[in-house]
This record gives structure tokens, sequence and C-alpha cells, in this order.
């Protein structure tokens, strides 16, 4: 698939349009980020932000009520500034509006200026989408210069997912359409290209046999929150496999693209994505593992159950853990497995990819490392690092070697301020980038590779494991590496 680009077009007026513009995302992720794009000048001149939301407000009890007392203490400390605050809220309008009904585009109509580029921020749940766009075009406001951005995750299954892209698709073009995910802008990440593709010494050792395994982990100390009614129904391969650790695998395996251009990376991806080996009944028994979280402690801190947390049905089968093993069949990653975890109310928040080198074949140092096999770990949260474990003599007569790390610092050498990756995609939909935005057929062939484990394991019946909140999960996730003799990263520390 290639997408055909709008030809650069200087910076227009802008109209940021949020959908959802009084929801949990927008006060906590968009409406912070956009602030910090007008502190640093990254907005065109003439920008505006209309929100929309069904309350019946005023702007003024808009700005009060959410701006003020939401959307504000989301903002770092050190970044406030009260001047460039009065100014960011300047910008704004709110327009209450049922989003279903027609007539109520009518007052969008009103409010946004004609001639300018619009940016539809879809921050709802995915089964408005369509009605969304549908309206937004029958009431003329979609033009070549619009753009709209898809928040995950994008449908429930292949055919959900297919619907939007067909209804989105009617009234913009491919080149219009920004599938978000914000791993995709986290800087680390961006980075791991960087690391792969601007240095020639891990180009030759990037495949089989050199490397042996790769674990992917995204652990949250943080529960399910007040997001119940959208958690439950969706689940933890949903809501972070389907889309951030299928992305963060791709970016660790997929080939060289010929460019950085939207389409040469995303057919990269796409090339992995359709390479993934599909699971079978029999594999969904042995290589996945769903937990959901029982009541623990946190951080020292007592914190619920799953089962117990507000708005969670008595019997709910939600997954909020889930690690699998995953295969990707291609001559660079034959037999290589993938390790794949993320789950809440884990011991610690941590987000890292490791790659495990092949042991040495042959040690002539008596004293060890005969097992021994580098790592290289690509840490993007809580702290973003780039590590390198070696092994070097420890120092004295003998030859005893010890790990050590080849530690890329980041944060000191680079001291700039590091845009987070909300702002960072906001940025890349005003400029018009869409190299770290999901295609149509990146994200339909992450949801053929997920959902036939999603209905292997409803049709198995089975609940999902408990695991103690403040753990890494349960006991059969230890167990899955265990059986390779391999460990979680943390055990290996
Ligand atoms: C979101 C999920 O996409 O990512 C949330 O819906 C999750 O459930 C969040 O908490 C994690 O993002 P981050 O950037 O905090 O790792």
């Amino acid at each position: 698939m290639t997408t055909k680009h709008a030809s650069a077009t200087p910076d227009l007026p802008l109209d940021m349009i949020i959908f959802g513009g009084t929801g949990d995302l927008s006060f906590r992720k968009l409406l912070p980020a956009l602030y910090m794009a007008h502190l640093h000048c990254n907005l065109p001149p003439d920008t505006r932000i209309l929100t929309i939301g069904r309350k019946p407000w005023s702007r003024e009890e808009y700005i009060n009520e959410f701006m003020e007392s939401k959307a504000k203490p989301f903002i770092e400390k050190k970044a406030f500034d009260s001047g460039a605050w009065d100014k960011f809220l300047s910008l704004f309008e709110y327009v209450r509006m049922d989003v279903d009904s027609i007539e109520d585009y009518e007052r969008l109509k009103a409010v946004s200026r004609p001639g300018v580029r619009r940016v539809f921020y879809l921050a709802t749940s995915p089964d408005l989408f369509t009605n969304i766009c549908d309206n937004l075009a029958a009431a003329g406001l979609v033009d070549g210069n619009s753009r709209v951005v898809l928040e995950k995750p994008l449908g429930h299954d292949l055919a959900s997912a297919q619907e939007i892209n067909v209804a989105v698709g009617k009234h913009f073009s491919e080149a219009q359409i920004y599938r978000i995910d914000h791993y995709l802008g986290k800087e680390t990440v961006q980075n791991l290209m960087v690391l792969r593709f601007g240095n020639a010494i891990f180009g030759p050792l990037w495949q089989a046999p050199y490397i042996k395994r790769v674990q992917i982990t995204v652990a949250e100390e943080v529960g399910v929150g007040s997001r119940a009614g959208f958690y439950d129904k969706t689940g933890a391969l949903r809501d972070m496999v389907q889309n951030h650790l299928l992305q963060l695998l791709c970016i660790v395996a997929m080939e060289p693209p010929v460019s950085l251009d939207p389409d040469a990376v995303r057919d990269e991806k796409l090339k992995v994505l359709r390479s993934l080996r599909p699971m079978t009944p029999e594999d969904i028994a042995r290589d996945t593992v769903r937990g959901q979280y029982t009541a623990g402690a946190v951080n020292g801190e007592p914190v619920k159950g799953y089962l117990e947390e507000d708005n969670v049905p008595p019997n709910s089968h939600a997954e909020t853990f889930v690690a699998l093993r995953a295969y990707i069949n291609n001559w660079r990653w034959a037999n290589v497995p993938f390790f794949l975890r993320t789950g809440k109310r884990m011991q610690k928040k941590v987000s890292e990819i490791v790659i495990e080198f092949s042991e040495l074949p042959f040690s002539i140092i008596p004293s060890g490392g005969r097992n021994y096999g580098n790592r290289l770990v690509i840490q993007l949260q809580p702290e973003e690092s780039i590590q390198l474990q070696m092994l070097a003599k420890e120092p004295g007569s003998g030859m005893h070697m010890l790990p050590v790390n080849l530690n890329l610092d980041l944060q000191q050498a680079f001291t700039e301020r590091r845009a987070e990756a909300y702002e960072r995609l906001l940025i890349d939909v005003i400029r018009g980038r869409l190299t770290h935005f999901m295609r149509r057929d990146e994200l339909e062939a992450a949801w053929a590779w997920a959902e036939p484990i999603l209905e292997g394991w409803s049709k198995s019946g089975e609940r999902p494991r408990g695991y103690t909140a403040g753990t890494f999960g349960p006991a059969a996730s230890t167990a899955l590496m265990a059986r390779e003799n391999a460990v979680w990263a943390e055990e290996s520390q």
C-alpha cells in the first residue's frame, strides 16, 4: 500500500478540533501536550483549539472546570508560565455537541474558520468514529487540508477495525489519516531506529543466530483506576499488545527501510506483522499467559484486586496481564522467540526491550563466561537509557570476569528538553509527518495476528490466572521463560 501525499503546503492557520474534549485523555495528555507545543512556539501562529463535549458548559465554565482544575495539574511545574498559560487559554473555544446529532455540527461549523487546516482529533470511543466522520463531511467541514487523528484501540477486532478504516477512508485519504500509537512518539523508541540504522556495528549481528531471544516488557504500577468501563471490555491484549508492544516488536525486527519516508518505514513494519507466526489453539494454550491482579501492595501501599475495583463486573474475565511467546517467520528471525509481557499493578513501572545475544561459542577463559551472552537493554521508562552488558576483567591478578555495562547516557549527552510522546506526535500531525503513525494495512495485520488469541481464550472459557498486585505477574509467566532455561530481565539482575 502506498500513501499519496499531499504536496507540502505552507503552514496554514490551524483549527485543532478535539472530540472527547472533556475526557481523560484530553486533560491528562492532549491539552498539556498542546500547552507545551504552544510554550515552545510549535503551534502555527494563528491556531485555535476547539474542544467538543456533551456537557452544557459555556466557554468560561470549560476553562474553569476543565482547563484550570483538571488539565493544568498535568503540566510539569517547572514548565508552567502563567503568561503563556493565559495566552494558551485564549486559543480555546468550547463547543457543546452530541456527536451523533447532525444538527449539532452546524454549531461547530459556525465556530471553525473557513480556509484553515482543520485537524480533527478523535479521542472518543472508536464506535463513534464512523458517525463523526460522516457528519463532519456532511456538514462540509472536511476538505483537502483536513487531517484526522484516530486514537487507539481502533476497533475491537479485525472486522470492526476494517469497518472503521473504510468509513473514515470515505472522507479522508490515507495521507490525511493519523492513527496514533503514542509509543511511537517516545524518544527512546525513535532512538532505537537511529541505534539500528545509524550505526553500522549492530547490522551484521542483528539476526539469528547471533540474537537468541528478545524480551519486550511494559509493566505498569497503576491499576485500572476510573477506566473500568473501557478497560473491562478491552483487556490488556487489545489495550497494549495489539498496538504498543507489536509496534515495538516491529521496530526491533524490521528490515532497514529504504528511507525514512512514511511508506518506506511502514512497508517494513507491515512485513514484520505479516510474518508473525499465527498462533494455533495449542500455541495459545502453551505460549500465552493471561492474568488478573488480586489485592496486594504496590510501593508499600495496599491496593485492591481488579474484581474489587469500581465498575468491574463481579465475575470479569478481563485480563490485566499478558505474557506470550511469538515468532517471526522470516530468514532474519527464524526460531528466535520474542517474549512480550505487559501488566497493570506490577512490582514497578518499567518499559524495556532486552536483546539477548547468543552465548560464546567457546570460552578460553576458565573462570567462567562460557554461558555468557551479551545483552542490549533499551529502557523506555521510567528512565531512558541504552546499555550494552558485557564481560570485563575484574582488576587483580586472576582472570576473573564480571558483567559491566557500556552505558549510553543520553541524559548527559543531550541536555535539551525532551518532548513527551503526545507533544511530539501532535507536532508531527500539524506538520504533516506520517512516519510515526500506523498505516491502515499495518493496523489490520496486527489485528489479524491478535484476534485468534482473543478467540482462543474466549473459547477456553478459563479465567485469567490471579496474580498478587505488586508482583511481576502469575507464576505461569516465569514458567513460560523457564521452559527454555531463560528468565525475565528483572530476575537476571
Ligand atoms: C495506553 C493504555 O495506551 O497506554 C493505558 O490505554 C496505559 O492502559 C498507557 O496505561 C501506558 O502508557 P505509558 O506511556 O504510561 O506507558
